[in-house]
């Protein structure tokens, strides 16, 4: 059985990683989204607020499951048995640090291998920060994320300013 662990910030998770997200549960049995609490990148949402906003756009996958992680994620990946790491890749100028990270991953341990997706090329110029960026100047992101998470952004990014 192949377990997979798809890392990353999601702050917020956009349509563009669930894209990913449902490519990669349509091949492995189980995928982990793990969500990074990655204080070096200061999210805007917490890792709860974040993993509430995964959850409810991700209940009917039958095998998505979320974890959460400070540390390496070759060594989440050991934790949960996974022996693949998910990235997108949306375009080309993804690839130079999308294969420097693969390759040590690698180095670190060479049972997991990472598995790149492409996400349809309506979201190859789609990011959280953009996401984040049209909603605090007003503009609407009702094609780029759920109507969940887009009701978080407004709340946090509307009320706070
Ligand atoms: N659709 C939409 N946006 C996407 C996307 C997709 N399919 N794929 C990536 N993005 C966006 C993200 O939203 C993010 O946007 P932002 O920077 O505007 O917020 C940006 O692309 C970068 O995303 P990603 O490449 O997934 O990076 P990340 O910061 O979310 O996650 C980790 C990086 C957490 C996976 C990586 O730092 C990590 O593994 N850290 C753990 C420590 C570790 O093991 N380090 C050793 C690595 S060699």
């Amino acid at each position: 059985m192949k377990l997979a662990i798809y890392p990353g910030t999601f702050d917020p998770i956009t349509n563009g990683h669930l894209d990913i997200l449902e490519r990669a549960a349509a091949v492995f049995e189980t995928v982990y989204i793990a969500v990074a609490n990655n204080i070096h990148k200061d999210p805007l949402f917490s890792t709860e607020e974040r993993i509430r906003m995964i959850k409810s756009c991700t209940l009917h996958y039958p095998n998505v499951r979320i974890a959460q992680f400070d540390g390496l994620v070759v060594d989440l990946a050991q934790e949960v048995g996974a022996s693949i790491i998910i990235r997108g890749l949306r375009a080309i100028s993804d690839f130079d640090y999308e294969f420097q990270m693969a390759l040590m991953n690698r180095h670190m341990n060479d049972k997991i291998d990472t598995v790149f997706f492409m996400p349809h090329e309506d979201y190859t110029y789609l990011s959280s920060s953009t996401v984040r960026e049209i909603v605090r100047l007003g503009g609407d992101v009702s094609a780029f994320v759920p109507k969940y998470v887009k009701e978080e952004l407004i709340r946090k990014l509307r009320n706070t300013q």
